[in-house]
């Protein structure tokens, strides 16, 4: 049996993603609606080998579908996406629904019992949140989790494809001598760092910044947990990096943790320093696995944990986990 199947956003960065990854897993789908915005109007996207035409997103186009991964923005979906739910399930990459209570925030390898509560949309986290949890929900069931401090390393995909462009036209600016043109960033992203993603809140932290720390607890059902990060765009094209340094309850050694990593699902251990081996982003562009190195002593506390993660931002990040709630949700018959 297979799904009607709508991709909100089908133009973008996450959108094409979540084509590939469609078709790279067999989903099941019987009918493919690529839904994109007016000024997409009689463009084609590709699926399985067939070019099948834009539908121009409009409260009389959004219908008829089993399910629909939205990655159009959150404006968009607080727009269409409940006019959706309507009619099919709604898996939500926008940060529009990811802290309403009646919306569960799901990472398959974490929590995925809370597909059951849904009311028609489910929100996909955070990008980083996403690529965190991951590697901290193991480390949580074997130590205990206290306190999570992370700086995070972000792609310009996080941005969607303007910004790939806008890396890839000052990078040939700053080579060829001119000066580099910003309509993205406020700054220049190529050669350069900015530690400023999504608008800033009056007590100084971003909203990325905190969408880490109010996800990261919602997701592990931990609303005690202490996170602070610190949220910076770099010139890394798809993949995101984190440094992570957790305090545990337990004492845990590095030996242990590396054991709990390993065996744990989504991730992939990558560390020997000896061979110069931790992951990068460069290298792993296009994998489907969190990835974990620099598993260390974080010294400043008694008990306490620093590692070194990197993972696709548009797969794990985005897409990947997107079509993995769906995946679940067809093995419980939710679908
Ligand atoms: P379009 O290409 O027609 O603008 P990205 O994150 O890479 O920038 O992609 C955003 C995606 O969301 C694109 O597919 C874009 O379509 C789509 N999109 C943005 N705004 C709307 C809208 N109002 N209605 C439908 N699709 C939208």
């Amino acid at each position: 049996m297979g799904y009607r199947v709508g991709i909100v956003g089908a133009t973008g960065a996450v959108g094409q993603e979540l084509l590939k990854v469609l078709e790279e897993r067999n989903f099941p789908v019987d009918e493919l609606i690529p839904y994109a915005s007016e000024r997409s109007r009689g463009r084609k996207v590709s699926f399985n080998e067939t070019e099948i035409e834009i539908t121009v997103l409009d409260r009389n186009t959004i219908k008829g579908c089993d399910v629909y991964l939205f990655s159009a923005g959150a404006g968009t979906s607080k727009e269409y996406a409940q006019l959706a739910a309507e009619d099919g399930i709604v898996i939500d990459n926008s940060s529009a629904f990811r802290m309403e209570p009646d919306v569960p925030l799901v990472v398959p390898e974490v929590n995925p019992f809370d597909v059951e509560w849904h009311s028609g949309i489910i929100a996909n986290p955070n990008c980083s949140t996403i690529i965190m949890v991951v590697a901290l929900k193991p480390l949580h069931d074997a130590f205990l989790l206290k306190r999570v401090i992370v700086s995070t390393y972000q792609s310009v995909s996080g941005t969607g494809l303007k910004a790939i462009e806008e890396l890839e036209r000052q990078t040939r600016d700053y080579i060829e001598g001119r000066e580099p043109e910003c309509k993205v960033y406020p700054y220049p992203i190529a050669f350069n760092l900015i530690p400023h993603i999504d608008i800033f809140y009056d007590y100084g932290y971003t909203k990325e910044e905190m969408k880490m720390v109010f996800e990261t607890r919602k997701i592990m059902h931990l609303s005690d947990l202490q996170v602070t990060a610190t949220c910076v765009r770099v010139p890394a094209f798809r993949c995101h990096s984190e440094s992570v340094t957790i305090e545990t309850e337990r004492p845990v050694t590095v030996e242990e943790a590396r054991n709990v990593l390993e065996k744990a699902p989504g991730l992939k251990v990558m560390d020997d320093f000896s061979k110069n081996l931790y992951p990068t982003p460069r290298e792993l562009e296009g994998t489907d696995e969190v990835y974990v190195g620099r598993i260390r002593d974080a010294l400043v506390f008694e008990n306490g944990l620093s590692i070194w993660i990197v993972a696709d931002q548009l797969r794990k990040g985005a897409a990947l986990n997107a079509v993995q709630i769906a995946e679940l949700l067809i093995e419980e018959n939710l679908l």
